[in-house]
Formats: structure tokens, C-alpha cells, sequence
């Protein structure tokens, strides 16, 4: 009896000390806030646009500002080369160095690693910007740059996360590592080949990994548990040795534009329904636990339709819209090559066409088996209008969707933490778009992964006027604290 009172009253006070403890965290985030600001608004005015090799030399500059605060902090830090990009003719540039860093190696406490990128999408004023892009500008609580919200704020607010819990002399609850790159808007170039080259190093002792970004769905705080995958391809159509003139050849060719759009349209229905053949008898199907998921997430039809300006959408209630968005795949159009898009009245016949499209992937399709599934019925269909053109299909990206369990130990700390921070359960929502990174992590490191985002649902990524809210910069810092400490407490099996 003695012993279970001592061991409750020990319990009690090591919560309280705890209780303690994230309370400073949370004064000294708030008393510093302003330094934050000052710190995001040096990193905004870095181009590091990775799209533009001109900017690569920004670009470098943010990579080693990222590494020289971390090594300011006292992290072990690394600038890990990942070779060249190839610019086509032969010739290559650097890829910009990949930055690493670890805070701490007790053996005792589990080790998280933070993904996150510092590099943007491109942005200049005239694109429509209301302000300098470039110049982080507040305005009414809101902070205005490119690169804010997509992935500045939130790799900043992971590292001040650690130098609270420093300046406080606390001790981290978790070893943290982290990885932060600079070619994720021009598609993570090199980044694979280094997580599999450090698999036995760098990930070794590594228990979990955190991704933050992406952003909420409502002004509701959330955790992301999927996204899906894509297949990309190219139509081909080839027929007459060149283009021809429509009046003096037109009614005599069979023409490749027309079989090319005859095919195209066999691909999905008006109301949506993906006609390929077997694509749809791999989609899992939706449980009635996830029904209960999306009917609990916080999202407003109206409001999703004003934002991109359509008077009706595919479907009218808000689990189907979620459940379309999220975990069934769908098939979309992107342009056609070679088609003269230029305005005014052309009357050519192009003699080859090219069509883009692609298949958004979810559990559990397969990107090899939609390759052929796609090949195959768009051959058929083809064969039946009987033409002497030549198609040819190929894929040329293959993504594949990603999954976590929502179960997982990480995900309640990631309950708890939003609990804590923000007095609300999360929303459990999914990206419609692709993350490939998680996939990658996950496949190659084995380990679990989290999307734990601090993004504003409104931030504009990869648009005009993005921004990062004060606020969810500020509490996103204290969420992340609070993560570490959830994180630590996970019981060990
Ligand atoms: C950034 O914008 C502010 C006004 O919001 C202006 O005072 C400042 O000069 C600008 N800085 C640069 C570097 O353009
Ligand atoms: C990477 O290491 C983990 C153990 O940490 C292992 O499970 C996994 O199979 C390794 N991956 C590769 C590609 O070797
Ligand atoms: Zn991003």
C-alpha cells in the first residue's frame, strides 16, 4: 500500500513537473516571438529558388545558413554532397548540399528525425504579388514571402523548438535529428539516393520520422495520415510525315488529333467514373470508420467551391467530395504537345501529338500494374478506329501512395500534443497531392513517419501572396514542443 502511494505521489509530481516544464517552454516561445519573426524574415529574403539554376548560388547561401545555425546550437552538422544536376548538352551544377544534424545520442531516448526543405517556388511581383515577395511583410497577423508557410516557418519553428528547450536548460525528451534539402519544389533531386546511402548511418538509431509539409484543412489543427501517389504519362500519336494544311488536306487524312481525343475520352466518364479497366477493383474500400473520419473532419463545401470559382462540383456531400480528394484515384488531362496553342486561327493538321495526363494513386494500387492496365486499354481502344497512326503510351512517373496507421503511437502523441496546445482534437485528413519524400523515407528506412503540419489552410503555397500566420507560427512552435514530449513518453515494447 505504502508502495503504490509513493509510486502514485512520484507519478503525480513527475506530470506536474512536466506540466511545469511545458509551461516555460510555452512563456519563453511567446516572449521570443519576435525574434522569430526577425529569423523567418532573413530566411524569406534568400531566393533559394530551386527551379532556377541562375538563383543556385541563393540557394547555397540558405543551405549554409540553415547549417550555421544549427552549429550555432551546438548540433553535430554535416553538408552531405548529393552530386550534379544534369542541364541537359552534357553539362551539370552542383546539387546544393543536403544539411544534417543531430541534438543529442542517449540510447535511452528515442531519436526523431525532422524532414523539411528550404527551398521555394519561384516569385516575382508581377505574378500578382500584393507585396515584395521576398520581403516577409506583416500584415494584420499574417506574413507575407514566399516560402513562409512552404517550408521556412515550420523548419524554424523545429529548431526553435530545440534552442526553447536549450535556452531553459531542459533536457530534449528525444535525441532530434534532422534532414533539411534544397530541391524539393524541383522534385527532391538526389535526396533518394542519399537516404539510402546513409540507411546504415545516419537513419540507423533513428525511431521516427516528422514531416512538416504540408498545412490544415480549416482553421482546425490537424495531422495528415496520407497521400496519394501519381502516375504520369504521354499519348503519343504520330501519323503524316508533317503538318499539313486543313483545306488542301483535310478530309483525306485521317487525322492524329482526333484519334488522340477519341482515346482521351475513353479514360473517365462525365461523372467521374475511371473507365480503365481493373483500375478501379484495386482501390480499398472505403471502411465505415473512415465514413465516421471524414463526417468529423471540418470542411465547408461553399466555401471550397467559392475558393476555385465553380457553381457545382463532382459531388455534393462533403464525405464523397473528402473520400474523391483523399483515397480514390482519379484521372486528369494536363495539355496536349503540338497542338499550336498559340492564339488566332490556325488551320493546321498536326502530324504528331503528344497528350499528358495523369492517375492519382491510392492504396493499394500499383504503379506497374496501372502502367499496364493503361497501356494495354488505351492499345484497344485505339485498334478499334481502325487507324493507320501510330500511338505509342508511356509512364513517366510512378509514385506511389502513402499510408500511416492512425493507431500508431505517434499519432496519439500527436492527439495529445494538439490537445494540449490548441484545446481540440485534430482533424485526421490526408493530401490529395503527392509527398514522395514520405514514401521514400518509408520504404527504404523502415521506420514510422508522422505528417505533422503547422500550415494555415489559406497560406497560398506555391501562389501569390503566401503567407504564414503569427499564430499558427507561434503555437505551431509550442505544438512541437509539446510533440517532443508526448514523443518521449511513448511506452517502449
Ligand atoms: C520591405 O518592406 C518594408 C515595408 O513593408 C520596407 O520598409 C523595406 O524597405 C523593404 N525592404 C526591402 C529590402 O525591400
Ligand atoms: C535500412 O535500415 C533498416 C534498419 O534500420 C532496415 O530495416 C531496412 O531494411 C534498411 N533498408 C535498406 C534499403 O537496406
Ligand atoms: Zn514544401
Amino acid at each position: 500500500m505504502m508502495r503504490l502511494l509513493l509510486f502514485v505521489a512520484l507519478f503525480v509530481l513527475g506530470s506536474r513537473a512536466l506540466e511545469f516544464e511545458l509551461e516555460e517552454l510555452s512563456k519563453y516561445i511567446d516572449s521570443h516571438q519576435e525574434e522569430y519573426v526577425q529569423t523567418l524574415r532573413e530566411w524569406v529574403a534568400v531566393e533559394s529558388d530551386s527551379s532556377d539554376v541562375l538563383k543556385r548560388s541563393d540557394l547555397e547561401r540558405m543551405m549554409d545558413m540553415t547549417a550555421e545555425k544549427l552549429k550555432a546550437m551546438g548540433g553535430t552538422v554535416e553538408l552531405v554532397d548529393i552530386g550534379v544536376q544534369e542541364l541537359g548538352g552534357g553539362k551539370t551544377i552542383p546539387l546544393p548540399k543536403v544539411v544534417t544534424a543531430q541534438f543529442g545520442s542517449d540510447s535511452s531516448k528515442y531519436t526523431v528525425c525532422v524532414y523539411g526543405h528550404v527551398d521555394v517556388q519561384p516569385a516575382k511581383m508581377e505574378d500578382g504579388w500584393a507585396t515584395e515577395p521576398y520581403n516577409l511583410t506583416d500584415i494584420n497577423g499574417n506574413l507575407y514571402g514566399r516560402g513562409a508557410s512552404d517550408n521556412k516557418a515550420p523548419v524554424l519553428a523545429w529548431i526553435h523548438t530545440v534552442e526553447a528547450y536549450q535556452a531553459l536548460g531542459i533536457e530534449l525528451p528525444v535525441n532530434v535529428k534532422f534532414v533539411i534539402e534544397g530541391m524539393e519544389e524541383t522534385g527532391s533531386n538526389g535526396l533518394d539516393a542519399m537516404i539510402v546511402s546513409k540507411n546504415d548511418t545516419f537513419f540507423a538509431d533513428v525511431d521516427y520520422i516528422v514531416i512538416s509539409d504540408c498545412g490544415w484543412l480549416s482553421r482546425r489543427p490537424a495531422l495528415t495520415y496520407g497521400t496519394r501517389g501519381n502516375c504520369y504519362f504521354f499519348a503519343e500519336v504520330e501519323g503524316p510525315k508533317q503538318d499539313l494544311h486543313s483545306g488542301v488536306y483535310g478530309g483525306t487524312v485521317i487525322e492524329p488529333m482526333t484519334d488522340l481525343i477519341g482515346i482521351l475520352d475513353t479514360l473517365i466518364s462525365p461523372s467521374g467514373k475511371i473507365l480503365i479497366p481493373g483500375i478501379r477493383d484495386a482501390v480499398a474500400p472505403l471502411s465505415d470508420e473512415e465514413w465516421r473520419l471524414y463526417q468529423d473532419v471540418e470542411f465547408d463545401v461553399e466555401n471550397y467551391k467559392a475558393k476555385i470559382g465553380v457553381s457545382r462540383l463532382m459531388y455534393s456531400s462533403k464525405v464523397d467530395l473528402l473520400a474523391h480528394r483523399w483515397r480514390y484515384p482519379t484521372v486528369s488531362i494536363h495539355g496536349i504537345e503540338g497542338a499550336f496553342s498559340a492564339p488566332g486561327s490556325k488551320t493546321v493538321i498536326p502530324a504528331k501529338v503528344i497528350a499528358k495526363f495523369s492517375i492519382r494513386q491510392v492504396p493499394n494500387m500499383d504503379p506497374a500494374t496501372v502502367e499496364k492496365q493503361v497501356t494495354d486499354y488505351l492499345h484497344t481502344v485505339f485498334g478499334r478506329r481502325k487507324s493507320p497512326n501510330k500511338l505509342k503510351v508511356t509512364m513517366i512517373i510512378g509514385a506511389k501512395p502513402w499510408l500511416a496507421d492512425t493507431q500508431h503511437p505517434l499519432y496519439k502523441a500527436g492527439r495529445e500534443a494538439v490537445k494540449k496546445v490548441f484545446k481540440v482534437d485534430p482533424d485526421m485528413i490526408r493530401e490529395g497531392g503527392t509527398i514522395p519524400i514520405a514514401k521514400t523515407f518509408q520504404d527504404v528506412t523502415r521506420k514510422s513517419i508522422i505528417m505533422l503540419p503547422i500550415g494555415g489552410f489559406d497560406d497560398g503555397l506555391h501562389s501569390q501572396n503566401e503567407k504564414m500566420s503569427r499564430y499558427n507560427y507561434i503555437e505551431g512552435t509550442k505544438l512541437f514542443v509539446s510533440y517532443l514530449h508526448e514523443v518521449g513518453q511513448i511506452k517502449r515494447d
